[in-house]
């Protein structure tokens, strides 16, 4: 059998939430309550200690655990599990005010007082410091409790310091990437133009609001600097963990379309992937937003190429969107069991208890004000926590991908501080949402990769608008088509190399022109209202946004502009590289070239459909497998609010839920069913 648990001493699916039984540490009865609750809830983890520390350590040096003992083993002797929180993503008062140079300071240089969270400075040595210990104290004490399964290192990292000390650890940063040698760095960051050349690294400021933000090269190394950081941030909190508990995995919680953060570059410090998704039901057509949170939960489980968890998700609203939408009745469960479809092995709340005062007081929680279960949404968590177990043997399972989309941050940076196209709306997340919903709408499953993961073994790669390919992304694709797959490319692929600067010579660059077949001219941006024509297959298709002209060398042209001045010249081409195939994408279009153009590369590849479609499933439906190597799992959903869909399976198959074997399957308006194919 194939699989793997998140939290290896606990192979079922978690269902559980936030817990901060701190905020009511003045009225325990809520804490015997809870205990009641969570059982009735059909829950079995909490994740505490999150928001802890001013508890956990009071005054500096001094520490208190004796909420967190109590909690713990309440929970323990309730039957349930706990995921320990570091927790460094807020400190207390004493912290900062001892130690200033633990607070953020401003792109503008001014240093914040003390307020929020998740707003410390990550190079502080002095935090650094703090958080160890703190962490030491919480391995020492619960590491071997049976009833803790993982660590959640800290709240979702985000932001960016400015203060001396991350400014000096930029330019070491720097230093330690052009070989100490400012002439290096000046040369591969263009800096002559403008005059802008460095004499000495000491010149080096990090791009702020008053800082330089004209070297593309700098602005990148940035972004790669606070990822960098953030993650030396976080060794420094593994240190102790690993050292005392070496058998407890551990995760951080990462983001719904998260910008500042390459999370790629966490693979190698935590075991698991964890998210926390928030998405915006009900704002427009559910089936946009369902194939949007799709894509999150494919990047988190092919992140670690395994079972992720959903570690936070709202179980109706949440209080920080300009407007706080309850879910609709039945879409909690389904977009619980979405996660799950995807290869989540836990379905966990943003909140179990809602807070009686400050900022999260309206924000949705398993159990609300009242106090009760009787309310639509504990009887919803309550439905969610009896369907995982009832499913509970599908936990750890795979889900088995034959085609993936390459997703890149730096690509993101890049393009979007680069001037030219739509100069502040390149839409790349939207491009990829729309090359990844080809394969969510015909029941497909699909990685969602970096253009350096091993790309061996699919059948078809998708590389939307990948401007940034440095020398080893090109190696990769390379090989890939030359072994026999089919690549994917769109308009600017190729254009810049790892330092932002303009490949020479040509583009798509280097090897990339032969692998396509095709050399680009110029790149026409559209004005919003414009519109371009195509002909593919039998139809006409709109281009929008991006004409680019492209001239074919060995490629064939399959599609060419129907107007303009570069009428007649090729808009889609396809190469036959080695043993594989590439084809290129010249301009943007809604969605009916890119879907013509994906299922006749589906016929080509022989992908299919986990469910017996041809082409697309009915509208806002979907269909997603996970397998253990032994049986085949089959969630069908439907995101429809007023429409059941009638989903035809590849055989007579047994409905996990109902017990019942068909092969047509009726799916109501947010709906879903889970089906078992035994071998
Ligand atoms: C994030 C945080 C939580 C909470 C929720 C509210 O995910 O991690 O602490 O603030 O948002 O949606
Ligand atoms: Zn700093």
């Amino acid at each position: 059998m194939k699989k793997k648990h998140p939290c290896s001493s606990f192979p079922h699916f978690i269902h559980g939430a936030d817990y901060n039984p701190e905020q009511w540490i003045y009225d325990k009865a809520v804490w015997d309550m809870d205990m009641q609750l969570m059982e009735k809830a059909h829950t079995n983890e909490m994740t505490v200690g999150i928001f802890s520390w001013a508890k956990l350590e009071p005054s500096e040096g001094v520490y208190d655990f004796s909420f967190l003992d109590e909690i713990i083993d309440k929970i323990g002797k309730n039957g349930k599990k706990v995921i320990l929180s570091t927790p460094s993503g807020a400190r207390p008062h004493w912290l900062a005010e001892k130690y200033p140079e633990v607070l953020r300071v401003g792109q503008d240089g001014v240093r914040e007082h003390f307020r929020a969270r998740e707003n410390h400075c990550f190079t502080s040595p002095v935090y650094r410091e703090k958080v160890k210990n703190i962490n030491r104290k919480l391995a020492e004490r619960y590491g071997n409790n049976p009833t803790v399964i993982a660590w959640h290192i800290s709240n979702e990292f985000n932001g960016e310091c400015h203060c001396q000390l991350c400014c000096d650890a930029f330019r070491d940063f720097l230093k330690n990437k052009f070989n100490n040698n400012i002439d290096e760095l000046n040369h591969n960051y263009w800096a002559d133009f403008w005059s802008h050349t460095y004499a000495n690294f000491e010149q080096i400021e990090p791009p702020g609001k008053n800082t330089e933000t004209g070297i593309h090269g700098l602005n990148l190394d940035w972004k790669r600097f606070v990822t960098h950081q953030t993650k030396e941030f976080i060794k420094c909190e593994l240190e102790p963990i690993r050292e005392i508990t070496p058998h407890l995995p551990v995760t951080t919680n990462m983001m719904f379309e998260f910008y500042d953060i390459d999370y790629y570059k966490f693979v190698d410090i935590i075991d698991f992937a964890s998210w926390d998704s928030y998405p915006e039901w009900h704002s427009c057509d559910d089936s946009v937003i369902a194939s949007k949170t799709a894509f999150w939960h494919d990047l988190y489980r092919s992140l670690m190429k395994k079972p992720f968890l959903l570690m936070e998700s709202t179980p109706s609203l949440v209080n920080w969107k300009p407007y706080n939408k309850m879910k609709r009745p039945g879409l909690d469960v389904l977009s619980s069991l979405q996660a799950i479809a995807h290869g989540s092995d836990s379905v966990q709340y943003f909140q179990w208890r809602k807070s009686r005062g400050s900022s999260e007081k309206f924000h949705g929680a398993v159990v609300g004000h009242d106090g009760t279960d009787n309310t639509r949404v504990f009887r919803s968590v309550k439905k969610t926590g009896e369907i995982l177990e009832a499913i509970d043997e599908i936990a750890g399972s795979f889900v088995d991908s034959q085609v993936a989309v390459i997703f890149d941050w730096e690509n993101m940076w890049a393009l979007d501080d680069c001037q030219g196209y739509a100069k502040d709306d390149k839409k790349y997340f939207e491009t990829c949402y729309d090359y990844h919903r080809l394969f969510w709408e015909r029941g497909i499953n699909c990685d969602i990769v970096s253009p350096k993961s091993d790309l061996k073994g699919y059948k078809i790669v998708v590389a939307p608008m990948l401007y940034l390919t440095d020398a080893e992304t090109i190696e990769n694709l390379k090989n890939y088509v030359s072994d026999g797959g089919i690549l994917y490319g769109t308009y600017m692929m190729g254009t810049v190399d790892a330092n932002d600067l303009c490949y020479l010579g040509g583009i798509p660059a280097k090897d990339l022109r032969k692998v396509f077949g095709i050399v680009s001219e110029e790149i026409d941006t559209l004005y919003p209202h414009e519109r371009c024509h195509t002909v593919f297959g039998e139809a006409e298709h709109e281009l929008i946004d991006y004409c680019e002209v492209i001239h074919p060398e060995t490629a064939e042209v399959v599609a060419s502009y129907c107007d303009g001045f570069y009428k007649y010249s090729p808009a889609v081409t396809i190469n036959s590289f080695n043993k594989g195939k590439a084809v290129y994408q010249a301009a943007r279009d809604r969605q009916s070239l890119k879907s013509a153009i994906i299922d006749m590369l589906i016929q080509e590849s022989g992908v299919t459909s986990v469910v017996d479609a041809l082409g697309v499933l009915p509208h806002g439906v979907t269909a997603h497998s996970r397998t253990d190597g032994e049986n085949l799992y089959i969630f069908v959903e439907n995101y429809s609010c007023d429409e059941s869909a009638t989903v035809k399976l590849r055989k007579k198959m047994k409905n996990m839920l109902t017990g019942e074997f068909c092969e047509i399957c009726e799916i109501a308006p947010y709906g879903f069913a889970i089906f078992k194919e035994e071998h």
